[in-house]
């Protein structure tokens, strides 16, 4: 038995490699993905169907020498267990009925939560089951700003002007949905814990819009105590973090919710992530995913640059963001093969 590099590094541990993964591996940019994608029906369809969702997830496996697979499913499973009507509209993206108002909330229920995720548990038992020695399997769930900002507004938005509206105007009100959301968001996440996943990963893409103390009140706490209801069931998984935009804020993210480990958005400078972070925390990214896109030399010489920058601690190397449609997959292959190659260059 090889213990996944990925696993090894997030328990303190050295990896002779660097452990990589790219977020959003599985995907459209993959013509296998598209093919299953279109036999499943809807991109939900494809979510709550175990065995295609467990295909989906090892589809990047089969091509990559990547360390980790990523859970196929979306940070909106949540909202569309708890009632919500969510569908996903080609070349759109997500479409929900908005809920703007506290009176809104009383759509909402957990009466079938349950009943709604359980295929995606199924994914998880399967995957794991199927998946080959030294490959961990990492779990994930939005954090509660970022699905509520797609409640809220009722789809992606440049602003997520209406969320901001709501939780600025009527904390309190805003809080009754942060607060549902942390508690389902934490139940999920032990759910996947204990089908298998070895590491758990929160997105919050919006947190980055939201000034400092609000980022305060609405990521870092609502965070934090997902992180502490997790570790009380599941205390040895560990937890990465993904505050997207945040800036200097990453630090007293890092510090306030605990997660073991930070995955770092394209714009996070590395000096200034590796000086005030790397002591104590696992860093992961940041590659900006266009830059697979271009591919060739100025692609490797940047994962280069990235991998030296952040030489001097653990480091998982991935992207900043998640992979585009667009993406060519020779380009992917080229980069996972520089990555794996590296530390080997450098160690020796
Ligand atoms: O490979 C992986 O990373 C695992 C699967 C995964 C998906 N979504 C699949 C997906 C993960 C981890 C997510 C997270 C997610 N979903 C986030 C957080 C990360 C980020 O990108 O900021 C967010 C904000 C969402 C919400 C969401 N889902 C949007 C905005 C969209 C539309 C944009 C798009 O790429 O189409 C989705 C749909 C979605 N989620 C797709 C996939 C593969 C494409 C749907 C399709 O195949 O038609």
């Amino acid at each position: 038995m090889i213990k996944p590099s990925l696993i090894e590094i997030l328990h303190g541990g050295q990896a002779n490699v660097t452990p990589v993964w790219l977020m959003r591996q599985a995907g459209r940019y993959l013509p296998e993905y598209r093919k299953i994608r279109e036999r499943a029906g809807t991109f939900l369809d494809l979510v709550y169907n175990p065995d295609l969702a467990a295909e989906v997830t090892l589809q990047p496996l089969k091509r990559f020498p990547l360390s980790a697979a990523i859970l196929f499913s979306d940070i909106l499973v949540v909202p569309d267990a708890l009632g919500q009507q969510v569908g996903f509209q080609a070349g759109e993206g997500p479409v929900l009925e908005p809920i703007r108002t506290v009176d809104g909330l009383k759509k909402l229920s957990r009466a079938r939560v349950e009943d709604v995720l359980n295929p995606v548990y199924e994914t998880v038992r399967r995957v794991r089951a199927a998946l080959p020695d030294g490959k961990a399997l990492i779990g994930f769930a939005g954090a509660p700003w970022t699905v509520a900002t797609y409640m809220v507004e009722g789809r992606g938005s440049k602003d997520q002007g209406e969320a901001k509206k709501w939780a600025y105007a009527d904390p309190d009100g805003f809080s009754a949905l942060i607060d549902l959301l942390v508690e389902t968001t934490a139940d999920y996440l032990n759910k996947q814990a204990a089908a298998g996943a070895d590491v758990l990963q929160i997105f919050d893409s919006w947190a980055g819009s939201l000034p400092e103390n609000e980022f305060s009140k609405w990521s870092i706490r609502p965070t934090a105590e997902i992180v502490r209801r997790v570790r009380d069931k599941n205390p040895h998984i560990p937890i990465i973090g993904f505050p997207r935009g945040a800036g200097p804020l990453y630090a007293d993210y890092a510090r306030e919710t605990s997660v073991d480990a930070l995955s770092l958005d394209t714009a996070l400078p590395q000096s200034w992530a590796a000086q005030h972070l790397q002591d104590h925390w696992i860093l992961q990214g940041n590659l900006d995913p266009k830059f697979i896109v271009a591919g060739g030399k100025r692609m490797l010489e940047e994962a280069g640059r990235i991998l030296k920058a952040f030489s001097g601690g653990p480091h998982i190397f991935n992207t900043g963001h998640g992979l585009t449609p667009e993406t060519p997959p020779d380009h992917v292959a080229e980069l996972i093969d520089f990555v794996v190659e590296w530390k080997h260059e450098n160690t020796s």
